[in-house]
């Protein structure tokens, strides 16, 4: 019996099935954030799976990236917030090269968008309102330890997060002074859409002065 190579096991692989959307870049809004809000409502509307769930992109000063996913949690004007704790990896990069990328993909309507710009901490009362929304669990497993670093054991783990719990009964309103709301202001962003025969479509904003440039980009 001869097995599948993994080459020839991924290549057959579908990557887009079923109806895409239509891009009309003619018809894009002058800002880059009114079309996100656009596709945003688009992907909620349509049933899309994690819509907001994106891949924040970091570096180290000596350029050494870093990628994970997050939630989106708002989108304004000024661009995209997300929340974290600032004292792990992430919070240290940002803390020292205050640059990032944000990645958004839907797999059921191919479609991608690439966000990139300067990231600064939101003012306080945003990360407070941020964790104070979250559920009791969520809270109380953000302060059971120093996020990332190496966990003894899951045992460990459930102790403390029962210990952060007991924090809450005490003081509800307690907020971890770590706990983030990060602003992403993009300078750049692409849409991107599949089409089933391949015909990608590539849009991309770029601040120009006190506006937005709009490029089609090649495939
Ligand atoms: C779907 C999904 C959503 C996540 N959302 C968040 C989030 O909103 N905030 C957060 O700090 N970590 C979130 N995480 C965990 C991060 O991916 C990551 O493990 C954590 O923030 C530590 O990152 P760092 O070590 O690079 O700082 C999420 C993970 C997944 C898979």
């Amino acid at each position: 019996m001869t097995e599948t190579s993994w080459r020839d096991t991924l290549r057959a692989l579908p990557v887009f099935s079923g109806d895409l959307p239509d891009f009309d870049t003619a018809a894009a809004p002058q800002t880059p954030v009114e079309l996100l809000e656009e596709w945003v409502r688009t992907a909620i509307d349509s049933d899309v799976s994690q819509p907001h769930v994106m891949t924040l992109s970091t570096a180290t000063t000596d350029g050494a990236p870093s990628a994970r996913s997050l939630i989106l949690k708002d989108i304004t004007d000024e661009g995209l917030w997300f929340a974290s704790l600032d004292s792990g990896p992430k919070g240290r990069e940002i803390a020292t090269n205050p640059r990032a990328a944000l990645t958004l993909y839907w797999r059921e309507q191919g479609r991608q968008i690439r966000v990139s710009g300067s990231i600064e901490k939101g003012p306080r009362e945003v990360s407070e309102r941020d964790f104070l929304a979250r559920k009791p669990g969520a809270r109380a497993a953000a302060i059971a330890g120093p996020q990332s670093e190496v966990l003894a054991s899951k045992e460990k783990f459930s102790q403390r997060v029962e210990e952060a719990k007991a924090i809450f009964e005490f003081r509800p309103d307690f907020v971890p002074d770590e706990w983030t709301a990060y602003l992403v202001r993009p300078e750049s962003v692409e849409f991107w859409q599949a089409s089933r025969d391949r015909d990608q479509i590539r849009l991309r904003y770029s601040r120009d002065g006190g506006g937005w440039a709009k490029n089609l980009l090649w495939p």
